[in-house]
């Protein structure tokens, strides 16, 4: 698939989960194969201030491209972080107008540029000016259940520069839950003559299929279906007919969970490791039998090896298949 200049392979993708894909996650997924992988989202005003240290854009060992996203509302100070990461090795930009947290849209930002399409267009704009890099924006389909404008707003930053743009199909006032609508993916991309990946509520291979199938859209865009699950954007690549470089059907689970913990120790220090990692044992240990009490004694551990061991004794032989 490719993307303004931006060629990938295939077309399945992480989604920016703040607090959550860091080098050791993305790292974790890529492994499996991924097209492209995007860090969480990264402050525009922070990062052109020069203050802000932002550990999620450090590509190290990262193998496929990845895409940056940033959030604001200041066209110029976004078109500067737009260079700034372009020359931090960004394949691509993307801009955030698809945050629904009340933090971000009382500052204008995030989904509020869904309420500000000429401050949405000219952001773009700038953008496009100040990167050679591919730009996408990932957008909402609107704001709520009143002004679903996701069609409109598509054809009016594919005008102003955007290489694609990725649909999380559920309006800001729906935050994260709810069904995605299939409906209003498929509307976009009849607008739009430039790429749109689909995201929202993707959890298997069928979902992905399913909504590629009905909405004709061009790639797919997996975020919470992949806690727990990292390999599950590959699976959705190989089922797509795509290669990936992890070709193993079944992998023994600790080996997942245990490299993912060793990722945490070499990129962050040893608390921030095993702090950072409980989220995931509790993705990872979702619906076994005995999970309750193994997250209540995994989160007391802070010595690394007691929690490597601790995680032996759970997912035993469990085979990842
Ligand atoms: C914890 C969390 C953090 C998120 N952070 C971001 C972010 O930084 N930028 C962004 O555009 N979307 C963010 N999202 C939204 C996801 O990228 C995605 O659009 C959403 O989760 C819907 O996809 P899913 O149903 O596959 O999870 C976040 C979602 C979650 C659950």
């Amino acid at each position: 698939m490719k993307i303004g200049n931006l060629e990938v392979l295939g077309n399945v993708f992480l989604a920016p989960m703040a607090g959550i894909t860091d080098p050791p996650f993305r790292k974790t997924v890529q492994r499996f194969g991924i097209s492209a992988l995007w860090t969480e989202m990264i402050s525009a005003e922070g990062l052109v201030r020069g203050g802000a240290n932002f550990p999620t854009m450090n590509l190290e060992d990262h193998t496929v491209p990845t895409v940056f996203q940033i959030c604001g509302k200041d066209p110029f100070v976004m078109a500067e972080a737009a260079r700034i990461v372009e020359e931090r090795g960004a394949s691509a930009v993307d801009v955030n107008m698809g945050c629904p947290s009340r933090k971000v849209v009382k500052k204008g930002s995030g989904a509020a540029l869904m309420r500000d399409l000429p401050l949405a267009a000219s952001i773009v704009r700038a953008v496009r000016r100040s990167v050679t890099i591919s730009l996408t924006v990932k957008i909402r389909s609107g704001w709520d259940e009143s002004s679903q404008n996701a069609p409109e707003l598509a054809r009016l930053l594919e005008s102003e520069g955007a290489d694609a743009i990725v649909l999380h199909s559920r309006c800001r006032s729906r935050a994260h839950s709810g069904e995605a609508s299939l409906q209003m993916i498929r509307e976009v991309r009849n607008t739009v003559t430039i790429p749109v990946i689909g995201n929202g509520g993707i959890r298997s291979e069928e979902g992905a299929t399913t909504m590629i199938a009905d909405t004709r859209c061009d790639g797919v865009m997996v975020g919470r279906g992949a806690l727990g699950r990292p390999w599950l954007p590959g699976r959705i690549l190989q089922g797509l007919g795509h290669e990936v470089p992890f070709e193993r059907r079944t992998v023994p689970l600790i080996d997942v969970v245990r490299d993912h913990f060793q990722f945490h120790l070499d990129w962050w220090d040893v608390r921030t490791s095993v702090r950072r990692m409980r989220k995931h044992w509790g993705w990872y240990s979702k619906g076994f039998p005995g999970g309750t009490e193994f997250r209540q004694s995994i989160f007391r551990e802070n010595d690394p090896s007691r929690v490597i061991s601790s995680a032996e004794d759970f997912f035993g032989k469990v085979v990842v298949s």
